[in-house]
């Protein structure tokens, strides 16, 4: 329980020139990932095909962004934003996604997302952001802490 925390604290790079792919159903089950997202969450393409796009749900991350995503969505229009994203391994990734309908003769029948690389600045006003957002929402503070492995240890007992 306690390595998962501080694994928690390594970020992933998204790769400069890729983009991470993924489609859903109408439901937000994913149905297709590209290479480069299995690889930057961390997971087998056919670990992740199947699941509720959350898997990748940072607790991070404020309910508010996601009830936005969905409320666009819901009405046919395109959402773009920033998201933190956790790994199979529990560190994280950040990404600039655009989320969008894929319609079939006029008629909405998937959700696709590409998402890109974000600028390092970006990534510490998002934090910064998301941090009020999910106190404000939620009362949900996080916190850092630097211990000795003593105290770790006893800490762990709880
Ligand atoms: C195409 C598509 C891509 C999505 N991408 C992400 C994503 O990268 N990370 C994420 O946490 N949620 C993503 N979501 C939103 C999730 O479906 C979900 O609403 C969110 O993780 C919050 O989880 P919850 O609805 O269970 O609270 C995406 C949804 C769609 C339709």
């Amino acid at each position: 329980m306690i390595d998962m925390t501080f694994d928690m604290f390594i970020e992933t790079e998204v790769p400069e020139n890729e983009l991470i792919i993924s489609r859903t159903d109408l439901k937000g089950i994913i149905t297709y990932v590209n290479d480069t997202f299995a690889e930057i969450s961390g997971y087998a393409p056919s670990e992740l095909i199947g699941q509720p796009h959350s898997i990748v749900r940072h607790p991070d991350m404020p309910k508010s962004t996601f009830k936005e995503v969905w409320q666009s969505l819901e009405v046919g229009k395109s959402w773009s934003g920033f998201i933190k994203n956790i790994r199979k391994d529990r560190g994280y990734y950040w990404v600039e996604a655009d989320i969008s309908g894929i319609y079939k003769d006029g008629k909405l029948v998937a959700y696709k997302s590409v998402r890109a690389p974000m600028r390092e600045d970006k990534k510490i006003q998002m934090q910064k952001y998301y941090d009020r957002l999910r106190k404000e929402e939620e009362g949900n503070v996080r916190v850092v802490m630097y211990t000795t492995s003593d105290k770790l240890d006893q800490l762990s007992k709880f």
